[in-house]
């Protein structure tokens, strides 16, 4: 495991189990955590987004489950967890809330520049109120276009409807008509949300399917005022595509807290300061982040114990143990 956050430590502490820590060096390879794993005879691991879990860590012999301290889960090879009869744990639910409120603050803080306001107070440079200065859009009012009908896209949806938004979204699923209602949201295709949103919200799991979703094509399709924000995952976006597009102005701005090659940050996005770079820390407040180290210690101490998690991703394995 990886440094966590209270009371998971504790909760490890009272089980009748043994804790190893992960190899200090960062990221970790899968050859290392096969190392570290194998080494220890290690029957569980307590995973975290930068740690990659595929075929050559999930088919360690002896291993029974690995328990991400996160929602995501494209870290792991669930396909190749199943076979390997490994069972699989997430954190949904606790961290909903808190993603939601840091995908708002993106979107209000790139609307409205704060970064840049700062870095132009910081520097000295600001000489007095001017009738033009550091212009931004309004969030209240305007289109929110929602991709992705999970439960974090729900939450900044019903944060928009306080701001008297428009909700349009996209997904192959709709969401339920009463959900709908509440929100007052309308399902439309992508090229549709794309013209008329003035904030798109990624809210889609990365998949095969989602890779580069929005990509140089699709930010063309967006109008000159509008703000992407991304607290999904990195890949979703083609960040090549990303930076050109907002340094030749074809978008207002970005608000990005997840990168495709994290932590390497594209060097065009560095240089821009119409876009709000954040660590990956959407779910970062310190409730949040204890919450989730708790229940991914629950999921982990489930399995240990014979019984199935609350969060198992692949069920298909107690399945075949029962049968
Ligand atoms: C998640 O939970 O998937 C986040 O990206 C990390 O908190």
């Amino acid at each position: 495991m990886h440094h966590i956050l209270d009371p998971g430590p504790a909760l490890l502490t009272e089980a009748p189990i043994e804790v190893v820590e992960y190899p200090k060096e960062s990221p970790l390879t899968e050859e290392a955590i096969r190392a570290a794993v194998e080494a220890h005879e290690c029957q569980g691991i307590l995973s975290q987004v930068m740690d990659p879990l595929r075929n050559t860590v999930l088919s360690t012999p002896g291993l029974k489950i690995v328990a991400n301290v996160a929602v995501g889960f494209d870290n792991i090879d669930l396909d190749a967890a199943t076979r390997n009869a490994v069972m699989a744990t997430n954190t949904p639910g606790v961290l909903t809330d808190t993603t939601a409120d840091f995908a708002f603050t993106l979107m209000m803080a790139a609307a409205r520049r704060v970064p840049e306001g700062d870095r132009l107070v910081r520097a000295g440079r600001f000489d007095g109120w001017a009738i033009d200065m550091l212009l931004g859009q309004d969030v209240w009012g305007a289109t929110l276009g929602r991709v992705g009908v999970g439960r974090i896209g729900g939450a900044v949806a019903r944060r928009a409807r306080a701001f008297d938004m428009r909700i349009i979204y996209t997904d192959e699923v709709p969401l339920a008509p009463e959900t709908e209602r509440e929100l007052g949201a309308t399902r439309v295709g992508l090229a549709t949300l794309l013209r008329e949103a003035d904030f798109v919200s990624l809210h889609v799991p990365l998949t095969a399917h989602t890779r580069h979703l929005i990509g140089a094509q699709q930010l063309a399709q967006m109008k000159p005022t509008a703000v992407l924000v991304n607290t999904s995952r990195g890949p979703v976006v083609d960040e090549a595509a990303l930076a050109e597009a907002l340094q030749r102005k074809v978008i207002f701005a970005a608000g990005i807290d997840v990168f495709e090659r994290e932590p390497e940050v594209h060097p065009g996005l560095l240089a821009l300061d119409n876009v709000v770079l954040a660590p990956h820390i959407a779910s970062g407040s310190v409730r949040t982040r204890s919450e989730m180290s708790a229940l991914a210690v629950r999921n982990l101490l489930a399995a240990l114990a014979g019984e199935r998690p609350q969060n198992l991703l692949n069920p298909e394995v107690l399945d075949r143990v029962a049968g």
